[in-house]
């Protein structure tokens, strides 16, 4: 047998069509049909917010009267950045002339030229509609005759729980986590839907990163499926302690997803307890994402329970592994979801692949944004586009957990 030299080995273009997400790409136009998280309701202050998302660069602020702007970055008068404006009553002031732009674009005010003169060149600056929910604020940069109703799924409906409370949520930027990521948006997507790697990467190679019945003991029996807003897994096994646990993951097209508890440790019986975590994996470019979630955080007598852990990570029981900086060597002996998803190259390179059964999570996850992107071209709405307010409650999302003492009961329920 001789080697495969790898000498004048040519590397194929990424996929464009899945992974690119500028103004006019397939997959950038697809993202643009839908609401997207821009920052936390809280992150806006008293100060401009400098946000790059989808490759636009963007400033949003909130007025003192309390509305939310969002405009392109860089003054129309002669370009200043906007994040170093002044916000004011009636809109954003750049700092360089001081134009004043309110939440809507409209230029109201230039102080070194007459009112007439403002009304009669009628400058805007442009944006995009933003509303607020759950404790985010979300952007439509799509085509605006096509703008959608912001799906309100289960767990951030307000409606659909008795006692919680919606909050905004990333973690510090100096984690991996809800955060920020150096590669290209799909990878960190694709993750969700790879339950395989939980055993291998999170166990095998780097120890038990999440001491939960999720991450050790014996191989799980692993499914795939389709659901009717996107894609998830089944990971299922029998527990030492005679509990039998099965865990549902999903992928909310076109990047939502609902991690199911992984720090479940399999001990008490509960019945389909629900992911409480929805999050997205936003693209700040193609080389980089941020991300960010609505919990909604269990409250007793009205008030949030301070006893309550977040089903992913959070920082108070952070794994190195999250850290955005780690000395090399400890990266190379304990690598973690970083290391993978950044290593996979910064835009993973599809056709020099070689999925395997096991990806049939990926594969489907991939099938499912093809045919959304191809929808979109076809002038179709793609899949998850919400638009009669009477459908928009409580959309069912397939992500949760069940731990069970009696495997027959189990099934019953799955
Ligand atoms: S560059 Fe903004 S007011 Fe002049
Ligand atoms: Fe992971």
């Amino acid at each position: 047998m001789t080697m495969q030299s790898a000498y004048g080995q040519e590397i194929p273009k990424e996929n464009v069509e899945l992974t690119h997400v500028g103004p006019g790409t397939p997959m950038g136009e697809l993202m643009r049909r839908y609401w997207q998280p821009i920052c936390l309701s809280d992150e806006l202050a008293n100060l401009p917010k400098r946000v790059r998302i989808l490759c636009e660069d963007l400033v949003v602020f909130r007025d003192l009267r309390g509305n939310v702007g969002c405009l392109t970055l860089h003054c129309a008068h002669r370009g200043t950045s906007l994040e170093y404006g002044r916000v004011e009553a009636e809109g954003i002031r750049c700092c360089f002339h001081g134009w004043v732009y309110n939440t809507q674009g409209k230029c109201v005010e230039m102080p070194c030229e007459s009112p007439e003169f403002v009304e009669k060149m009628d400058v805007h600056q442009p944006g995009y509609p933003v509303q607020e929910h759950g404790g985010l604020v979300f952007v439509y940069m799509g085509p605006p005759e096509q703008q959608p109703l912001l799906p309100l799924y289960d767990i951030m409906d307000p409606d659909y729980w008795d006692n919680a409370q919606l909050k905004g949520m990333r973690l510090w930027e100096d984690h991996s986590i809800g955060f920020v990521r150096d590669c290209n948006w799909l990878q960190h997507y694709e993750n969700v839907v790879d339950p395989y790697h939980l055993l291998i990467l999170h166990n095998m190679i780097s120890g038990d990163q999440f001491g939960s019945a999720v991450t050790s003991g014996d191989w799980p029996d692993i499914q795939f499926e389709d659901t009717p807003i996107g894609v998830r897994y089944r990971s299922a096994r029998d527990l030492p302690n005679g509990n039998h646990i099965v865990r549902y993951t999903e992928c909310i097209l076109p990047n939502l997803f609902m991690v199911a508890n992984i720090h479940e440790k399999g001990e008490i019986p509960k019945e389909k307890d629900k992911c409480r975590e929805i999050s997205w994996c936003v693209p700040v470019d193609d080389e980089q994402i941020y991300g960010i979630s609505i919990v909604a955080w269990p409250t007793e007598n009205g008030e949030p329970d301070p006893n309550w852990k977040a089903g992913v990570d959070t920082l108070t029981d952070i794994r190195p592994g999250n850290l955005r900086e780690r000395p090399y060597e400890e990266k190379q002996r304990w690598p973690d979801d970083m290391e993978a998803q950044e290593g996979q190259r910064t835009i993973a390179v599809h056709d020099l692949e070689n999925l395997a059964l096991a990806d049939r999570g990926i594969v489907l996850l991939r099938r499912a944004l093809r045919k959304a992107v191809r929808d979109v071209q076809a002038g179709k709405d793609p899949q998850n586009i919400v638009r009669d307010p009477a459908l928009n409650h409580a959309i069912e999302t397939n992500g949760w957990t069940s731990v069970m003492p009696i495997k027959e009961r189990m099934e019953a329920v799955s």
